[in-house]
């Protein structure tokens, strides 16, 4: 591990805050330039937990992994932002990502001077791992598995991924921001202990309806997590925030999931009935990536109609696809009507 981390990282002396040199309880606090006035309620005038300790125990109980295995961020975008700059020296490490895929990876490697190699799926949106480790080089630190993928909702082989944990040489991401709508997964975060070199993200923007709150989590060894918590922004996750996810925590997920898997099977079969679909690949997320006929024509008229879906159409292997969130049962209805009524003729 010592060899794949940035040496600048190594010999890091971090930035040590107010709030991580005295965590004990006092009845006055003055070391952290804070305004000691609540002006607006709800103690916001005060610093949060830089370790996020009261939510980490929440999130240990539900996933069954350990607090010091656990990072949280700002989003698992902060996580991947992280881990480029722990492990990637810009412009001498490289990444590799295996498109058609989540897009910030190569925008945070781009940002950080990291040239990408890239390993397409198969036509199935399978991994390749023999091409993997084929393209893998020394100065490949990071590579990055999506399962479920973005944008093709399919989970990837375990197998393929086992393989790869075991001979690349680097950090070996996977990506679970999807994994709650995968019935019958089992998450890598409880392989943590046979693989030093994983690390496995997921996220409360999606199952748990949380987007706008930005709750990120990365989990692997307890030395990649002290890396991460040293790299990071000192108070990178909000007091607002561990509020609004403690008590979602309290409150759980309800019978979202299962309506939101419901939902996707009607949208399957009832988009799969359309004239213009070529096809509705299966998914294991909260989307689907459904090939068409007129694509782009279908995009505009469904934007025109105030009904926004991803066109992914310039990814490789995805020509002609549309990605479309499962929404909710009215928005899904509005979805489908729009779509039954689509004529090429009423556009122009
Ligand atoms: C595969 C994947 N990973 C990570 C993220 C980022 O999630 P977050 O909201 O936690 O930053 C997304 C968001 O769409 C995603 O699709």
């Amino acid at each position: 591990m010592q060899n794949l981390i940035r040496k600048n990282i190594l010999n890091l002396r971090p930035y040590s805050s107010a709030r991580s040199e005295f965590s004990g309880t006092a009845s006055v606090f003055l070391d952290a330039n804070e305004n000691g006035h609540d002006l607006f309620g709800e103690a916001l005038n005060r610093y949060p937990d830089p370790l996020q300790l009261a939510v980490k125990q929440r999130i240990a109980k539900l996933k069954g992994v350990p607090i010091e295995s656990i990072f949280l961020g700002n989003g698992s975008d902060e996580a991947i932002d992280l881990l480029f700059r722990i492990f990637c020296e810009p412009g001498v490490d490289e990444a590799i990502i295996c498109p058609p895929t989540y897009g910030m990876y190569r925008v945070q490697a781009d940002i950080h001077g990291t040239p990408i190699r890239e390993v397409l799926l198969d036509e199935n949106f399978h991994l390749r791992p023999e091409s993997i480790l084929e393209a893998a080089s020394s100065s490949c630190k990071l590579l990055f598995l999506c399962s479920p993928n973005n944008p093709t909702g399919n989970l990837l082989d375990p197998y393929s991924i086992e393989l790869l944990l075991e001979n690349f040489k680097g950090i070996v991401v996977v990506d679970e921001a999807y994994i709650d709508f995968a019935e019958g997964a089992t998450s890598w975060a409880h392989r943590l202990d046979e693989y030093p070199n994983l690390v496995v993200l997921q996220t409360l923007s999606k199952a748990w309806a949380l987007a706008g709150a930005r709750l990120g989590m990365a989990f692997a060894s307890p030395e990649i997590i002290h890396y991460m918590n040293v790299v990071k922004y000192p108070y990178n996750v909000g007091l607002p925030t561990q509020r609004a996810v403690l008590s979602a925590l309290e409150t759980g997920l309800g019978d979202t999931v299962p309506i939101t898997i419901v939902e996707r099977m009607r949208l399957t079969e009832a988009l799969s009935e359309l004239d213009f679909v070529v096809q509705v690949y299966p998914s294991d997320a909260n989307f689907l990536l459904v090939k068409m006929r007129d694509s782009s024509l279908i995009f505009n008229y469904l934007k025109q109609n105030g009904v926004v879906v991803r066109d992914r159409s310039r990814e490789p292997l995805c020509e002609g696809c549309l990605r479309i969130t499962v929404g909710t049962a009215l928005e899904n209805n509005k979805l489908l009507r729009l779509l039954g009524a689509f004529r090429i003729d009423q556009l122009c």
